[in-house]
């Protein structure tokens, strides 16, 4: 039932030219994982990897991704990944903001679709398109918030943030995302 709909979506993103970012993607980038009405992840935008095979965190970000939720038993058939954005920004520079309001629509209708009952705000470029009022994701990183269609909404630290910084000592971000994915376990398990 999902899957249609969603496709629906992706064709017309496909199709979409509403801002430049059109213009130099190879694939627009819509989601991977599997469609469910549990766990969603929204990420920021594609980069290099991304942008050539049509699929969201595939290059390093994604393999610690991957490994986050392996950490607890996760893997990507317990969750729906998408971006805020579906098309690479040339350098991997951070979407303007036109070019997230061009590309709204297809996160909502993401949403709208599946209605999560978790979604997980990975990053600062999510955040601020999902709770434009807050501050840095450092603030608000961990903390459960009230999500569209009644679902609760985590901001975590973006894996490329964890690239930087390695230390896994204790209240570092490493070991932060490693309390965070664990209260996520938590919730899931209630469903
Ligand atoms: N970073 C993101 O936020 N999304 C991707 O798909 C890849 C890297």
């Amino acid at each position: 039932m999902y899957k249609e709909e969603l496709q629906e979506i992706e064709n017309k993103c496909i199709k979409c030219f509403k801002c430049n970012l059109a213009k130099t993607r190879t694939n627009i980038v819509f989601s991977d994982g599997v469609p469910n009405n549990k766990m969603m992840l929204i990420g920021e935008a594609p980069g290099f990897y991304e942008d050539q095979k049509g699929i969201p965190f595939v290059g390093k970000a994604g393999q610690l991704l991957d490994k986050i939720f392996a950490s607890v038993g996760f893997s990507r058939n317990d969750v729906y990944i998408c971006n805020t954005i579906k098309c690479r920004p040339p350098e991997n520079r951070n979407p303007l903001p036109e070019e997230k309001n061009a590309c709204y629509e297809y996160l909502k209708a993401q949403i709208e679709i599946l209605k999560p009952k978790i979604i997980l705000i990975c990053g600062n470029v999510a955040l601020n398109t999902m709770l434009p009022e807050e501050i840095g994701i450092t603030r608000v990183r961990g903390k459960w918030f009230d999500g569209p269609y009644n679902s609760k909404m985590m901001p975590i630290f973006h894996p490329s943030y964890l690239l930087r910084n390695d230390s896994r000592t204790k209240g570092s971000p490493k070991w932060l995302m490693w309390q965070d994915i664990q209260e996520i376990r938590k919730e899931y398990d209630k469903l």
